[in-house]
């Protein structure tokens, strides 16, 4: 009887502890309740707003994917001949799966992609610029009067949502591997993989009455400040609009000029297309940044008509009509509406290292006698240089391979590690002083030159 006891006392107890180690085991197989990283950083009350909420894509592929015949074939298109056959072959890639035709609201909620996976990069969530919680956009930049149209008199704001593809998002897991410890060496040794590409959807509060290529606008809903200037941390729900689309494509054909692709689309809605994301009429492509065009050349801050600069050899603009007037970047090189006047896109991105020594923009910097650089001084040519891939603007830094978004996120973690622990990183100085903070240099400037 005792025997017996003992037996099936046992017998009892072993299976306990069988089922403590495989429950335990299904708990650890479990999938976490949190992701990662936070998915955005400002969300409208409930009585503001209660429908779909962003979700950042953050499942990083832990190997380097497959390429894409996809994006084979974009490589295989002469950008130099065949540019808008190039970018229409890019935004075909990134609509793909990403637009539902169900109207627009639930358009870029990359995790209904069926096709692909796309992915954003983490820790644009934080600070005044931070992520807003309905489509993940970030505050971009103030669009000053004139800028996008001649009957634009009032100053606006925009905002913009970035993501990559599977080739980026992998080198986003590797920058990101460790959530606690970002690995800010990674871009610079390895690079982004050839067949990266990267899109970025930006978005104004300018009205369709005064910026008229807006009619039959995209609208979705945005979680937006009140306004740019004077600044405001208020939040409150806006209406924005799609105004501007911006590529970035890996292209090993343009290795001798920087590695990188820029392309950038305006919204057009005279176009009427019934599919309004096709609204988009390629302003132009960039895949170097011509450092020997010097001259201050009309850089167009207030558009009544494109202007192209005929000794650019890196940068083409788009001649057709069905481009409404475009103001450009410096020297009239590629940028978007929503860009600054006295830059342009790779000039932007060259400066893409951590620490961020060096601001985005050339007129944020100084000269030796502590003025504002001028298209005068001899340093501004430094942004106009063609700066190789996973290379940094800096000696001294480490590059973020044109990434300004990895850049950014590296910022952000050290300055919400700061704020937690009430300290400070030796690595957010730079010559004694604190270095540029991304988020909030952009703009559109028409400053005199
Ligand atoms: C005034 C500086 C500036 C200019 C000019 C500029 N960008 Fe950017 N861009 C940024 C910053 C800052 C970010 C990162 C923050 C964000 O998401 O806006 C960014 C983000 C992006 C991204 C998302 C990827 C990333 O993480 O960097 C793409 C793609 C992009 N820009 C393309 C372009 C293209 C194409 C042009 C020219 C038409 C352009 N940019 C011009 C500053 C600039």
């Amino acid at each position: 009887m005792k025997t017996e006891f003992h037996r099936s006392a046992s017998r009892a107890l072993t299976s306990l502890f069988l089922c403590i180690a495989t429950c335990a085991q299904a708990g650890a197989n479990a999938a976490p309740l949190l992701p990662r990283f936070p998915d955005f950083g400002q969300l409208p009350p409930p009585d503001a707003y209660h429908s779909r909420i962003f979700k950042l894509s953050q499942d990083y592929p832990g190997a380097k994917p497959e390429d894409e015949q996809a994006v084979q074939n974009i490589l295989q298109i002469d950008y130099t001949k065949d540019w808008k056959k190039y970018m229409e072959a890019v935004r075909a890639y990134i609509y793909e799966g990403n637009i539902k035709g169900d109207g627009v609201a639930n358009d870029f909620y990359l995790e209904d992609n069926n096709v692909r996976r796309w992915y954003h990069v983490p820790w644009q969530h934080y600070g005044l610029y931070g992520r807003e919680g309905i489509h993940g956009l970030t505050k971009e930049g103030p669009v000053f009067p004139h800028v996008l149209s001649p009957s634009q008199p009032n100053q606006w704001q925009t905002y913009a949502v970035g993501f990559y593809n599977p080739q980026g998002g992998y080198m986003i897991g590797r920058v990101w591997k460790d959530a606690e410890n970002p690995t800010t060496t990674v871009m610079q040794s390895e690079g982004f993989p050839i067949g990266t590409v990267v899109a970025k959807l930006l978005f104004t509060t300018a009205p369709v009455a005064e910026v008229p290529y807006l009619t039959n606008p995209i609208e979705w809903l945005a979680y937006t400040t009140e306004q740019f200037n004077p600044p405001t941390s208020k939040r409150v729900m806006s209406t924005v609009r799609f105004i501007q689309m911006d590529i970035m494509v890996r292209d090993p054909r343009a290795k001798d000029t920087g590695g990188w692709v820029f392309g950038t689309f305006v919204y057009n809605g005279a176009l009427a297309n019934p599919n309004v994301w096709l609204n988009t009429v390629p302003v132009g492509i960039m895949w170097g940044n011509d450092p020997f065009v010097t001259s201050y050349s009309d850089s167009n801050p207030t558009p009544t008509k494109t202007i192209i600069n005929p000794d650019l050899k890196h940068t083409i603009i788009n001649t057709s009509t069905d481009l409404p007037p475009m103001h450009l970047g410096w020297g009239l090189r590629l940028n978007g509406p929503v860009d600054n006047t006295l830059s342009s896109c790779q000039s932007c991105h060259a400066t893409a290292q951590f620490p961020q020594i060096t601001p985005i923009l050339a007129t944020m910097a100084s000269n030796a006698d502590g003025k504002n650089l001028t298209p005068k001084d001899p340093e501004w040519m430094r942004w106009f240089r063609n700066v190789p891939c996973a290379t940094p603007f800096d000696e001294q830094a480490t590059s973020m391979d044109y990434s300004l978004q990895l850049a950014a996120s590296v910022q952000n973690f050290l300055a919400a590690k700061a704020a937690a622990t009430g300290g400070l990183y030796n690595v957010q100085y730079w010559n004694g002083a604190p270095v540029k903070q991304i988020y909030g240099q952009r703009g559109t400037q028409a400053e005199k030159q």
